[in-house]
């Protein structure tokens, strides 16, 4: 059934896909094709506004998002978030510590790859390598300490805008590469990729929710759904996406999810951080 229903409006549509380049690793390429399909597509929606994910697609849920955000949902989660970044760790040590500008205003930088280790370091496995770096046992990555600790990394990072960096490091390109391909393979019992969704139907309706652009679809992570009743954190909504399509989600913070979340960031680049965000 829902698949009859992506295949109809698919067909309604008929806007390529921006697919990865064919040749070489080009995320330039990449990005561009990205951005024009976007801005073709929904010429009405400001470039900025699409970090604000369903409510970028939808005038009335946009009206209830106004209601919802006058008492923010996530406000506890910041708070508790800010709580926890202020308490030194057994070790004396704090967050702070493990990050540039004592990780005020930096979320914005994350994911980035690591030459040292050859792989990709989401602001999530940042936090759990700082507590493992100080005697500390890591989070739960799909549970509230994480998303409150997110959350008030990204509320300081308002504004901010995305600034991922490629180098020039072909293990670089390949962890790109990598999470462009996840992103566009087809998956699961009803054989959706995260495109099917986020690229060919945003603004659509999926039961009662309005799917998301894939255009600065992680700026709004870590999100508080009333679905949820509280928080999820980016490992969360991956795997939730992955199930709704009756797939096997990853581990959270797998490798091929954190180069989904460097592929997606960079595709972002120049686009504000919003989050938290907060859902119907
Ligand atoms: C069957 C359709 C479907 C597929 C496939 C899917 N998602 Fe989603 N996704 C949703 C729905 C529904 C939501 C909640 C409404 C929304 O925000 O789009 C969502 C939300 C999200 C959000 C939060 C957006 C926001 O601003 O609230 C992210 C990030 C996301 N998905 C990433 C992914 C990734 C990465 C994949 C592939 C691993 C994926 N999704 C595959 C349906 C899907």
């Amino acid at each position: 059934m829902l698949r009859k229903i992506f295949i109809a409006i698919a067909i309604v549509v008929g806007a390529a896909q921006p697919l990865l380049a064919d040749n070489a690793v080009d995320p330039k390429a990449d990005f561009k094709a990205f951005r024009d399909y976007f801005t073709k597509r929904f010429p009405k929606v400001p470039l900025d506004d699409f970090v604000n994910g369903p409510y970028s697609m939808d005038a009335d849920l946009r009206k209830q998002w106004k209601a919802i955000d006058e008492f923010p949902p996530y406000e506890f989660a910041v708070e508790k978030g800010k709580e926890m970044f202020a308490t030194p760790f057994k070790n004396g040590k704090t967050y702070g510590d493990c990050f540039q500008n004592k990780g005020i205003g930096i979320r914005q930088n994350y994911p980035y790859f690591d030459a040292k280790s050859g792989q990709v370091i989401t602001l999530d496995l940042a936090l759990n390598q700082c507590r493992e770096a100080n005697g500390e046992k890591p989070f739960d990555y799909t549970k509230d300490e994480m998303a409150a600790l997110t959350a008030y990394m990204a509320f300081t990072s308002r504004g901010k805008r995305f600034d991922i960096k490629i180098s020039n490091d072909p293990r670089a390109l390949a962890a790109y590469k990598n999470g462009g391909e996840y992103f566009y393979t087809r998956r699961g019992q009803l054989n959706f990729s995260c495109a099917s969704c986020h690229v060919q139907s945003p603004g659509n309706h999926i039961r009662t929710e309005v799917l998301a652009p894939a255009l600065g679809i992680v700026a709004a992570l870590p999100i508080y759904r009333s679905e949820w009743g509280g928080m999820g954190t980016t490992s969360r909504r991956f795997t939730s996406c992955n199930s709704q399509v009756r797939g096997v989600p990853l581990k959270p913070e797998d490798e091929a999810y954190r180069n989904v979340e460097y592929f997606l960031s960079y595709m972002s680049n120049g686009l504000p951080i919003s989050g938290p965000g907060a859902r119907p």
